[in-house]
């Protein structure tokens, strides 16, 4: 057996609560069928998201003491500019309070009425934020991205040659930036390779248009580069991390994914887009040298970046859900593949093959699995996406329930509940019923709306 081991050991600890399967069921009408509406008092395990519950280092929680309170020039806006500097290789960083603000600051700086943005694959808020500007996106993965089953190992890399065809028919002058998202999240946590950034790369400079580079999960992007590029099988974390970034012009990141610790920022090596940037920062988000974060999150930001080179940490979250995706498959439950990163991925357009898109395929996977173990993963398919500007459903390509596995949290023996939990839902699915909404907020519905069965 290909046991993931843990490569460090557990020092502070909190309890969890398995609370009885009635208790479930009224916490499911009370948060309206939807996971994020649920109360963790309620929560066994806890897979809704990596977001912010990557467990923390002995080394990270020591420097969150010397943190600097100062309105301006914060010593630790010093250090972690410096990490930035080291780690991501750009020399000008613009911190913010967390990875949805720098897309905000991003799409006001470039978007407008008639943009265009191509990228690899949309992120909810990345593309909430440009079309709330006026914008719109279009997505250009290969089709084996979309195949379930799949050994591609690069799932998230940007089409080429569509990407060329976008720019033409659209001209370069609609296109403000190419976005290009790590370990892309929304088809399972699947990276890109270096070469097709590099591809991306040579449009790109043919065509005059910047790139940004989507960093939140950078990090298990480069490690799988590590394990799957032939020409990086020798190289190391640094190396890759460094090649990556310095392809884009402009970089951005969620810290509660890159580095466990919570805030974000945006950085570049070319001064004129600082410039552009830099203004919007203490208008939406707070001084220059801390951008809505507290100093101590800003000093494990500072540590978690340099712990991203480390790959007896990074490794954790890609092995123990590359363990739970193959022990899945192996029981016959249809998971995307290859393992990706962030989470494992359940394809619920199969396990619920008798409930139409209409009624929220993984939405209601999400909810019967909770039902039935405590175990709370996010809905990734048609309720997170949003309507178009008629006001019509747009379903998911895929319809997906994600198990977030984030770093270092959970030990084998949870992770093996979940694979008897899912396997037992899968063996008994149709018992699952669809869902419908009752409450549809207009802007990320998927956050606070409420449905009930059918
Ligand atoms: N980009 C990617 C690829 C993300 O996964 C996220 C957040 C963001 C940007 C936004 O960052 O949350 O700090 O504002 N992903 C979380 C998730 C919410 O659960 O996948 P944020």
């Amino acid at each position: 057996e290909n046991i993931p081991l843990e490569l460090h050991k557990v020092r502070i600890v909190q309890k969890l609560h398995l609370v009885p399967i009635e208790r479930r069921l009224e916490a499911l009408y009370e948060g309206g069928f939807n996971t994020f509406r649920l109360s963790t008092k309620d929560v066994f395990l806890d897979m809704l998201t990596d977001s912010g519950t990557n467990a923390m280092s002995d080394n990270q929680l020591a420097a969150m003491m010397q943190g600097d309170d100062a309105y301006a020039g914060s010593q630790s806006f010093y250090r972690l500019e410096k990490a930035v500097q080291d780690v991501l290789g750009k020399k000008y960083l613009l911190p913010v309070h967390q990875g949805r603000a720098a897309e905000n600051i991003i799409a006001l700086a470039y978007v407008k009425k008639g943009s265009l943005v191509p990228m690899n694959y949309h992120f909810t808020t990345a593309m909430a934020h440009i079309t709330d500007k006026g914008g719109q996106i279009v997505e250009l993965l290969y089709d084996e991205a979309y195949v379930v089953n799949s050994d591609h190992p690069f799932k998230g890399n940007m089409n080429i040659e569509k990407l060329e065809e976008v720019i033409k028919r659209h001209s370069a002058a609609n296109i403000p930036f190419i976005r290009m998202e790590a370990s892309t999240n929304l088809i399972g946590g699947q990276p890109f390779s270096v070469q097709n950034l590099r591809d991306v790369r040579a449009i790109a400079d043919k065509y005059g248009i910047r790139i940004v580079l989507d960093c939140s999960l950078l990090g298990e992007n480069a490690y799988l580069v590590l394990k799957r590029e032939e020409e990086f099988k020798n190289s190391d974390m640094a190396t890759v991390l460094k090649t990556m970034t310095g392809l884009a012009d402009l970089c951005y990141f969620s810290a509660r994914k890159i580095s466990s610790s919570r805030g974000g920022g945006m950085c570049t090596d070319r001064l004129e887009i600082m410039k552009e940037l830099e203004a919007l920062v203490p208008l939406y988000e707070g001084f220059l040298t801390y951008g809505g974060i507290s100093v101590r999150e800003i000093e494990a930001m500072a540590v978690g970046l340099y712990e991203t080179l480390d790959e007896t940490m990074i490794c954790q979250s890609p092995n123990f859900i590359k363990y739970l995706v193959d022990s899945l498959y192996a029981k016959g439950v249809p998971m995307i593949k290859p393992a990706g990163v962030l989470g494992a991925h359940v394809d619920a357009m199969q396990v619920c093959a008798h409930i139409p898109q209409t009624e929220y395929p993984a939405g209601a996977l999400a909810a019967a699995l909770f039902l039935i173990s405590g175990i709370r993963g996010m809905e990734r398919g048609s309720i997170s996406n949003q309507r178009d500007e008629e006001g019509n459903e747009t379903y998911a390509d895929m319809e997906l329930l994600r198990l977030a596995v984030p770093r270092r949290v959970f030990t084998l023996s949870q992770i093996k509940y979940v694979e008897d939990r899912m396997h037992w839902l899968y063996d008994n699915r149709e018992l699952i019923g669809g869902l419908r909404f009752v409450y549809e907020p207009p802007v990320l519905r998927f956050f606070m709306g409420g449905l009930e069965p059918t």
